[in-house]
């Protein structure tokens, strides 16, 4: 285990005595990378895709692009990229790499943070590894101007982790009703846990326009009259076969069909993002999360497994 593992014990066990108020004031550094998740409650919406065709065009658009693969046991951003990492979270996990050691670079210059996949049971972070995870990230806020994590379908403890470490939470949703009610499901639990009251969303796989601005209303109404929590539209990725296509051929959708209509849709969301975004402001890694942890007094987060 490297250094900072033992110094962060030595924080963990601070804040069990003493309370994390009063141990961590959050350090706001000059530049801080935009920290967006991907999530959305169902399993195969697209949230995969979404993570890495984004970071392609976010990448086009000037910005220095790291993508994470939060699904631990069942990761597959590397195969949508096509890259065949030697090294991935589990070897920084379990202390024998630096998340530097690990990262890997794709098309457009995209940097990567690959996990491991074929995992019989997908591990649950302890305390001390969601800290060294942070605080290597963290370390990363120079180098990016934003970070796309590709989280797990459902709202389990490691999705609750990655969202409340992101700045923006970006909600794939697609116009089967269960992905709908699933997608307001976890709107609901991720913005107890993570106090979030501002969600951004994508609808993939609408037939049009129309159809993407009806599931955007449903989920907005919803969400406001119910849950006190503001939904943003940021566009729709059309139902597309060049984008199965491009699965098939391991090649990014916006980088092997760029004029389809899927790479239109998410080129129009990326300029949305980039006009919405929030790079500069209070909100990054762990100084996000670390004053959202404070404010919201919520350590279920980091309780142990
Ligand atoms: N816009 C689209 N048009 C057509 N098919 C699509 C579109 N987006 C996604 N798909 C299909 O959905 C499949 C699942 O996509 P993806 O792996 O990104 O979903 P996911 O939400 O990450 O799934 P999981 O929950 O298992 O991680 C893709 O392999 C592709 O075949
Ligand atoms: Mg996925």
């Amino acid at each position: 285990m490297f250094d900072q593992a033992s110094s962060l014990r030595e924080i963990m066990k601070n804040i069990e005595k003493e309370g994390v108020n009063k141990i961590i004031q959050p350090q706001f550094t000059q530049k801080i990378p935009t920290v967006i998740a991907v999530s959305g409650g169902k399993g195969g919406v697209g949230k995969t895709l979404t993570t890495a065709n984004l970071g392609l065009c976010m990448a086009r658009l000037g910005m220095r692009t790291l993508l994470i693969d939060g699904d631990f046991g069942l990761a597959n951003l590397d195969v949508v990229l096509n890259l065949r990492p030697k090294y991935t979270l589990d070897d920084v996990l379990c202390g024998e790499r630096h998340l530097k050691e690990i990262i890997m670079t794709g098309p457009e210059g995209v940097r990567i943070i690959p996990s491991s996949s074929g995992v019989m049971k997908v591990p649950e972070l302890d305390k001390l590894q969601k800290l060294v995870l942070l605080d290597q990230i963290e370390a990363l806020d120079e180098e990016f101007d934003v970070v796309i994590i590709d989280t797990p379908a459902g709202v389990s403890k490691n999705v609750q982790y990655w969202t409340t470490s992101a700045a923006e939470i970006i909600m794939v949703v697609t116009p089967e009703p269960t992905s709908l009610a699933d997608c307001y499901a976890s709107i609901k639990i991720l913005a107890q846990v993570t106090s979030e009251n501002s969600f951004k969303l994508i609808v993939n796989m609408a037939h049009n326009d129309q159809e993407a601005k009806r599931i955007y209303e449903k989920i907005s109404t919803l969400a406001d009259e119910y849950l006190q929590v503001r939904v943003e539209y940021l566009g729709f990725i059309p139902f597309d076969e060049s984008v199965r296509a491009s699965v098939r051929e391991r090649v990014p959708y916006v980088q092997r069909y760029p004029f389809s209509l899927a790479s239109q849709g998410l080129r129009d969301i990326s300029r949305q993002i980039v006009t919405q975004s929030t790079v500069g402001q209070l909100k990054g890694t762990m100084q996000f999360f670390w004053r959202r942890m404070i404010a919201a007094n919520n350590n279920e987060v980091f309780a142990y497994k």
